[in-house]
């Protein structure tokens, strides 16, 4: 997502541009970014500073992360060069983004040179893919901890404080930090991430998810629910649920009772009609009626599905072990438009991938423009050591290739989000208020069901963030829609 500088998925300055992960309200917040949030350090023993890469999985766990440092007398900075601990919390999905966490391991070499006591940590994904070889590639870092890990880190600072280098990396088949209430970072305190499973068992041949995230495991509803009401209370208006594949959340609680993720949605929904709920990511091959026929049910589950395709192209997609065809994606997405005409549609693509040929790719474009898609989020190929496809597949389309078919791709979006933005002109959306506009601080911006930011101007009315608000849309670029109160 976002190159504001930050810290959500930086990685998306990878491909050539654009959307990817960021939505125009990420960038409307540009700035925020960096600093991750303003606790008042006084009365605590040392400072952290944390900064997040990858997706939104990682925000939510440098959330823990912060909560797990807070008991242990951690405050947090915005500014790292205070810090006593400084955490990079690592994405490793294409080569870019752990570039990016290179070259930021650099600007803190500096700093470590004049401050030699300053820790450095590195969490998440590539801790977990590169494990004690970090310790060798990077002189500077002095912890390395992976996603499952977390619960040690004060141990693990302990000793890195006497001198020693201290890495854990064991990944847990039933670890979710189901009872660590996440120190809410860098929140416009209207929206937050709740993670309801973790790891992944679906082996994309091209993902390194399964290998540095580890098995799939559904955490305890009733924390989840907790946990939801627990924001509501505090004044949070929406919640999205987290997951690398949420379809295939599937909890036994004790009383025997098997929870489905369309009974966990219902059950989250019910906290309150004012508290939208959201989620993120669904697979093609495991959504099902049930959840579409919940997210009809209760208006306040937000009409917006991310339904990641990859490719068009079956022989592709069975090269990737997606376990679907083109077909079967394009009967979800008619089944998506018939319980829910109205239902936002986004995707992630990836050009490139082995043995890709032109026809293959045509076959992309072509499922991108009978899916209509309102956003995309695209990538090239990039190999990643270890998965399926680096040891089963050459990576042979050469990168200016993998590039041109990139910006079409990417083109053909920008049609398809213009034309799909424009379509909204003269249509009133219920708007949930985020906050004020970055460009405008007389304007306020927010999101319809369909996860189209919206911008208009704040009028004598007394409103604030969290509200609801009707908003008639009178003009709409690819990426924004502006309009009026109503
Ligand atoms: N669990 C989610 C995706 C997680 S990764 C899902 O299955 O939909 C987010 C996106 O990164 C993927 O959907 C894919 O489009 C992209 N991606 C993953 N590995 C990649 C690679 N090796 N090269 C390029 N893009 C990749
Ligand atoms: Fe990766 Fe596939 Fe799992 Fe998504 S579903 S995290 S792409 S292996
Ligand atoms: Fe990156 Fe790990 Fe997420 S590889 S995309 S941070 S699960």
């Amino acid at each position: 997502m976002p190159e504001r500088k930050s810290v959500i998925m930086a990685d998306l300055l990878q491909n050539v541009h654009v959307m990817e992960h960021k939505t125009a309200v990420e960038e409307e917040r540009q700035g925020e970014a960096y600093a991750p949030f303003a606790l008042d350090p006084n009365g605590y023993r040392k400072k952290f500073y944390i900064e997040s890469y990858g997706c939104q999985m990682n925000f939510s766990d440098s959330e823990i992360v912060a909560s797990i440092l807070h008991d242990e007398g951690f405050g947090a900075t915005r500014n790292f060069e205070e810090a006593d601990l400084v955490l990079l919390n690592t994405c490793s999905i294409r080569e870019k983004a752990e570039q990016t966490v290179r070259n930021r391991l650099q600007v803190f070499r500096k700093i470590k040179d004049k401050n030699p006591g300053m820790l450095v940590g590195v969490l998440g994904c590539m801790a977990e893919r590169l494990k004690a070889k970090f310790l060798e590639e990077e002189k500077l870092v002095d912890i390395v901890v992976g996603p499952d890990a977390y619960r040690s880190l004060p141990g693990l600072i302990m000793e890195a404080e006497t001198g020693q280098k201290s890495v854990n990396v064991l990944l847990s088949r039933d670890e979710t930090y189901a009872d660590i209430s996440p120190v809410r970072l860098d929140s416009n305190g209207v929206s937050a991430f709740v993670t309801i499973m973790r790891g992944c068992n679906n082996m994309c041949t091209f993902c390194v998810v399964p290998f540095t995230r580890g098995r799939e495991r559904s955490r305890d509803k009733e924390s989840i629910i907790k946990e939801c009401q627990d924001l509501f209370s505090r004044g949070f208006r929406e919640v999205t649920l987290l997951g690398q594949n949420v379809d295939s959340y599937y909890f036994t609680d004790d009383s025997g009772e098997n929870i489905d993720f369309a009974q966990l949605l219902a059950g989250v929904a019910e906290i309150s009609p004012l508290l939208r709920v959201r989620f993120s990511t669904s697979h093609p091959k495991d959504i099902t009626d049930d959840v579409l026929y919940a997210m009809a049910q209760y208006p306040n589950i937000c009409k917006y599905i991310h339904l990641p395709v990859q490719s068009g192209n079956t022989r592709i997609l069975n090269l990737m072990n997606r376990t679907y065809t083109r077909e079967w994606y394009l009967s979800k997405v008619k089944r998506i438009r018939e319980i829910m005409p109205d239902c936002g549609l986004s995707t992630d693509v990836i050009s490139g991938f082995c043995t890709e040929t032109e026809d293959d790719h045509q076959d992309t474009l072509s499922v991108m423009e009978q899916s209509r898609f309102d956003m995309a989020y695209m990538f090239s190929y990039s190999e990643r050591p270890g998965t399926l496809a680096a040891r089963r597949y050459t990576d042979d389309i050469p990168e200016e290739v993998k590039k041109r078919r990139l910006i079409e791709i990417i083109n053909l979006q920008n049609t398809l989000s213009r034309e799909s933005y424009k379509g909204d002109i003269g249509k009133t959306f219920e708007v949930l208020i985020e906050g004020n506009s970055k460009k405008k601080e007389t304007d306020w911006v927010g999101r319809s069901t369909q996860n189209k930011v919206v911008v208009f101007p704040k009028n004598s009315q007394e409103l604030n963030k969290g509200d609801y608000v009707r908003v008639l849309i009178t003009s709409a670029t690819s990426a924004t829609l502006l309009g009026q109160m109503v």
